[in-house]
């Protein structure tokens, strides 16, 4: 594994420039810049130049960026919808469903705040929200999920990897409990898609929103939703925009006729700069191969977890491979001083609810990861011992 690992990453790691500069470990906020991507900006300028205002071209730039997603997650390009965030993609959800016959929402302790203030956002429409807890050692089990979901349960809201600890949620688990209660599921991957390889029909689940800026090596303002196909005309977003219409092309301002396919999710002019960025970094990371990347972090981190249990650190991400996703979580007596002191020895990370997060990715090496070690014992006082 060890010489496949090294292979991975000299074999994309120039395609980065910032890593002539700095030890860049921190995928889990925003992945590192590439040279296609760069070109795919040009690229947009380029046209813009030479095309005018290219509506039509747009439009297809836009189809294309459903295709590749679709094609990353293996759904139909009309389960797809392209949006501006992850955000848009589940507003555009809620705002669509009925609390009456089901009113009940059912989302965990690892969401992201998104999450969490869109649902609670719906009480003011009938929707009651319930939370799962996470346990002591911060995974969430399965008994924790069938205590809550019920059969007044519409929708169970999860996360594949938390953001704040890296654990990752045994989702064809709480799909199958879910599906049992007569509940939907809406899976947020937006710290999984890139990092290891997700298949929406495998993980059986409903819904997924997820963005291209970590693992896909895109950059902000674009986003996907996928919606499986038998549920796409059950749900009549009320949060819309002409690019959710039946034919945008008609202009029609006269009544509402969404889309028969997944594009019901989007709303208003597509971010196309983002779009052609979104491509090029889905291309990029579908060729330097996605389950390639996950074995490789996969024995990135196991050294890195040797090392920090050698310095005597707390780790907070769960011990075993498949209870976590790319990012391992640290636990620090003052995390902000921490990324500011490894980020003052060009090492960058990041940090959230008082852990150093330390993320992985195809183009790191294991002589990052003995940087980040080598910075840590340097700046032991700050980790928080076990
Ligand atoms: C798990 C997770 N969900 C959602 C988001 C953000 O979503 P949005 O695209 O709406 O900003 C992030 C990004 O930081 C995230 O880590």
């Amino acid at each position: 594994m060890a010489v496949e690992a090294a292979t991975l990453a000299e074999r994309c790691r120039h395609r980065f420039p910032i890593f002539e500069q700095q030890v860049y470990i921190n995928s889990c906020s925003q992945g590192a810049l590439s040279d296609a991507v760069r070109a795919a900006y040009e690229q947009y300028l380029d046209d813009w130049d030479e095309k005018g205002a290219p509506w039509e071209y747009w439009v297809e730039r836009q189809e294309a960026a459903r295709s590749a997603f679709a094609g990353l997650v293996n759904a139909g390009t009309d389960e797809i919808a392209v949006t501006t965030s992850l955000s848009a993609g589940v507003s555009a959800l809620a705002s669509g469903l009925r609390y009456a016959r089901r009113s009940k929402v059912v989302l965990t302790d690892w969401e992201f705040p998104t999450i969490g203030q869109i649902w609670h956002a719906q009480e003011s429409r009938g929707a009651r929200v319930a939370h799962v807890p996470a346990a002591a050692d911060g995974t969430i089990p399965l008994e924790h999920f069938e205590q809550v979901i019920d059969d007044d349960t519409l929708v169970v809201s999860i996360t594949h990897v938390c953001y704040r600890n890296g654990a990752m949620i045994d989702v064809p688990a709480v799909v199958e409990l879910a599906h049992e209660r007569g509940a939907l599921i809406l899976l947020d991957a937006f710290q999984a898609v890139g990092s290891l390889p997700v298949d929406v029909k495998e993980l059986g689940v409903d819904f997924l929103g997820a963005g291209v800026l970590k693992y896909l090596l895109g950059s902000a303002g674009l986003g996907f939703f996928y919606c499986r196909q038998e549920l796409v005309e059950r749900v009549w977003p009320t949060q819309t925009g002409w690019f959710a219409d039946e034919n945008i092309f008609a202009m029609d301002h006269t009544d509402y006729s969404p889309a028969a396919t997944a594009a019901r999710f989007q709303s208003g002019t597509p971010p196309v700069p983002a779009i052609y960025a979104g491509i090029a970094g889905i291309q990029l990371m579908r060729e330097i191969g996605i389950a390639e990347t996950r074995e490789h972090v996969l024995a990135l981190n196991a050294h890195l977890l040797d090392g920090l249990d050698e310095l005597g650190a707390t780790v907070v991400t769960p011990r075993a491979a498949e209870g976590r996703g790319a990012l391992i979580c640290v636990k620090s007596t003052d995390a902000v001083e921490l990324v500011a002191a490894l980020d003052r020895e060009q090492i960058i990370t990041s940090e959230r609810d008082g852990n150093l997060r330390i993320s992985a990715h195809c183009y790191n090496t294991r002589e990052d990861v003995d940087a980040v070690l080598g910075s840590l014992q340097r700046h032991r006082n700050l980790l928080a011992a076990t």
